[in-house]
């Protein structure tokens, strides 16, 4: 039998002062009155920390965040860069989730990480920053009838948010980026790559011999990303430390904000309406659990509720508390409260391949993955200088390629790029194999991600329990449009084979990782099998609370952030964007934050 408490300031004010983000323990909770905040955000996630912080910045508005992870404070693996791919799978930081089966994919359950702890996914994800291009964002601003969503409207949120560094080892980064188009007062840091590679010259000698769709671009960030370029990753140069919405949004400074209540180890089962505004259900009160007991607590909001818990769980709070499509809810005997079909629907998600070579050299990062000597000497570096091997991410370039407008895919099938000057693919460099470590040999790996999926390529989160907190059923739809998925795939991996075959590598490459590999030489039906069998997600999910215009049929949430047919809640996370990005999906993350935080901001300025 679950019992139900209030929770109240006073109680959480006096923990929170001592440590920070608090965990409060069940023992506490009895002693506990009444409720007032102004805003509760459900999620401490990337998402979720921006609200917060920008919201706080008013001292009249008392905000409670609730993470369902725990706090990331003092954990190694969460700050080194280098090892951000230890952070997930199967980790403690991790809702170690995995996808139904995958028929794009013949058949496989993919293994769908999300980040469990304070800061969420940027807490655990690997550190690229890209925006996407111009063409996303005034697709956003055509399909939502908002011309908020447009680029010109948003590059001024993505330079809010971001507090571009110098790179650790402070080499000159003239020619290595574009100022003009940076934010360098903001709360999440950039940089360009903090130590050398010795495949830097080589790569760039192979595009410099390349020509072609191997073309050079100062910034791929600008909004126009076709071309190559160096890296820029959420990693602050000085320390050298990842960048995450907790470190940055939830600072200490920010903790000891007075009117800022965190709360982890708070995992919300749902949101619940008490009574109607304007004859719609108004939601305002959150229930949720502690350290994962029996025991549910509830807390309410008197201005607004905001769901932050990302592009996987926000669907599931959703249907958890009755909202979304009626006919799937009473599957699982849950009353349907606000009738919104596409809850959980419309997921789209970034296809990635990763081809590698074994390579006649001793500088790459191998060693460093498998070999505990030098991993403890290459930390002990990282601790005393902030230098080093530790400091970088997993890539030293990236570039952005758009498939021919002539191209024959597109004679019967549309072209799902966003717009002109849209990319179809990217591609970035590793100085290791990127996958699991083998026990010998040095390797280069070249991943490339398909950032337009096909229109039948649509995934989704839906509930496999009434158990609000039984794991959801997710559905990636990875490579799951026939005509367009695997087509535009095989031109990434053919460009991949081209780049890996510029003379720059001629003495370096020795031979394929994996003998199955294809060569330039392959056959579309050897490509395909190749790719169908080797692709995994890259982990961009958007979509599945996804914006549409005011009025409109289907879709979750208006422009502005509003649950539609209800009122008290807004979304705020990577689950309202209606497309995929063509680039990683957190910069877009912090960016639609930042945004949101303003929006509400004017809502209740009067
Ligand atoms: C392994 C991995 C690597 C990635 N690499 C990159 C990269 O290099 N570059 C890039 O741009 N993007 C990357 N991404 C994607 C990117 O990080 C995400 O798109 C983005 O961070 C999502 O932000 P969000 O706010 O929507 O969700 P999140 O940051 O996931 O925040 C959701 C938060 O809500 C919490 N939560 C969930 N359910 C509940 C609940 N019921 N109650 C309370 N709290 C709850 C979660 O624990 C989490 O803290 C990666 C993703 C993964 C998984
Ligand atoms: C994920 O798996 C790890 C390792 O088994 C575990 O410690 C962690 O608690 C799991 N995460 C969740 C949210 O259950
Ligand atoms: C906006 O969308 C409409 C169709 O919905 C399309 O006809 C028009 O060309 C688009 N405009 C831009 C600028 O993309
Ligand atoms: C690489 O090889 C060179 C020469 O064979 C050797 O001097 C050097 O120590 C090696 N470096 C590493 C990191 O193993
Ligand atoms: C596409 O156009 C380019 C130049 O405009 C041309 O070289 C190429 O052959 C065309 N490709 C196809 C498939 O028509
Ligand atoms: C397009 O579809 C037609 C009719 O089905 C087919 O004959 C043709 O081969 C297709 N073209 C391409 C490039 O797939
Ligand atoms: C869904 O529920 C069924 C039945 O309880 C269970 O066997 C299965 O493992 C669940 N799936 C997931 C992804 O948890
Ligand atoms: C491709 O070329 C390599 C040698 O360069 C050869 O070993 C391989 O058999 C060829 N594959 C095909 C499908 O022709």
């Amino acid at each position: 039998m679950r019992l139900s408490y209030k929770l109240a300031i006073p109680h959480i004010l006096s923990l929170l002062h001592s440590s920070g983000a608090v965990m409060l323990s069940e023992r506490d909770l009895p002693h506990v009155a009444t409720t007032n905040y102004d805003f509760v955000i459900v999620g401490g996630g990337t998402a979720g920390n921006v609200v917060a912080n920008r919201l706080t910045e008013n001292p009249n508005f008392n905000v409670l965040v609730l993470e369902a992870g725990p706090s990331d404070a003092g954990v190694l693996a969460l700050q080194v860069p280098f090892l951000c791919t230890t952070t997930t799978p199967q980790t403690l930081w991790d809702w170690n989730y995995t996808t139904v089966s995958q028929p794009g994919l013949n058949g496989a359950l993919v293994g769908y990480p999300r980040g469990y702890v304070l800061g969420g996914t940027s807490s655990v994800n690997c550190l690229v920053y890209t925006r996407g291009s111009k063409a996303d964002f005034d697709r956003y601003a055509n399909f939502t009838g908002d011309e908020g969503w447009s680029w010109d409207n948003m590059l001024p949120y993505f330079k809010k948010s971001e507090k571009f560094t110098p790179p650790s080892d402070r080499h000159n980064t003239a020619g290595q980026f574009d100022p003009s188009v940076h934010g360098f007062d903001g709360l999440n840091s950039v940089s360009l790559p903090g130590a050398p590679t010795a495949i830097d010259d080589r790569f760039e000698a192979a595009i410099d011999q390349l020509g072609g769709e191997f073309t050079w671009n100062l910034d791929t960030n600008s909004g126009s990303p076709l071309g190559f370029g160096w890296s820029q990753a959420v990693i602050d140069g000085p320390s050298a430390s990842r960048s995450s919405s907790s470190t940055g949004y939830l600072a200490r400074e920010f903790l000891l904000r007075p009117n800022l209540h965190v709360l982890v180890n708070a995992q919300v089962s749902r949101v619940i309406s008490e009574r109607t505004r304007d004859g719609v259900p108004e939601f305002k009160t959150v229930e949720f659990r502690l350290n994962g007991g029996d025991t549910l607590f509830t807390a309410s909001a008197s201005k607004e509720l905001i769901l932050s818990a990302g592009a996987t769980n926000t669907p599931q709070v959703l249907m958890n508390s009755g909202i979304g499509s009626a006919s799937h809810l009473s599957e699982h005997g849950i009353p349907s409260i606000v009738d919104l079909p596409d809850v959980g629907e419309n997921l789209f998600d970034h296809p990635i391949i990763t081809l590698s070579w074994r390579v006649d050299s001793n500088m790459t990062y191998d060693d460093y993955k498998r070999n505990s000597a030098l991993q403890d000497e290459a930390l002990q570096t990282w601790k005393d200088t902030r230098q080093g091997v530790y400091a970088n991410g997993i890539s030293q370039h990236i570039g952005f390629v758009r498939v021919p407008d002539n191209s024959s895919i597109f004679v019967n099938a549309t072209n799902p790029a966003s717009g002109p000057g849209s990319p179809h693919f990217e591609i970035f460099v590793s100085n290791f194999l990127l996958g699991a470590t083998p026990s010998e040999g040095n390797y280069l790996s070249i991943s490339t991600i398909l950032l337009t999926p096909g229109d039948n390529a649509r995934g989704s989160v839906k509930l496999n329990s009434s158990d609000p907190f039984a794991i959801p059923l997710i559905d990636a739809g990875l490579l799951a449009d026939d005509a367009t998925d695997v087509a535009l795939m095989r031109e990434a991996v053919k460009s991949v084979l081209r780049l890996a075959s510029a003379p720059a590598w001629g003495d370096y490459i020795i031979e394929a990782a994996d003998s199955a590999q294809p060569g330039l030489n392959a056959t579309d039906a050897q490509l395909d099998t190749f790719i169908r069998t080797n692709t995994r997600s890259a982990y961009h999910v958007v979509g599945t609370s996804s914006i549409t215009r005011k009025g409109a049929e289907g879709g979750v949430v208006d422009p502005d952030f509003k649950l539609k047919k209800a009122a008290g809640l807004r979304i705020v996370d990577a689950s309202v964007l209606p497309f995929v990005p063509a680039g990683h999906s957190q910069a877009a993350t912090y960016a639609l934050a930042e945004r949101a935080a303003d929006l509400i901001k004017a809502t209740h300025s009067a």
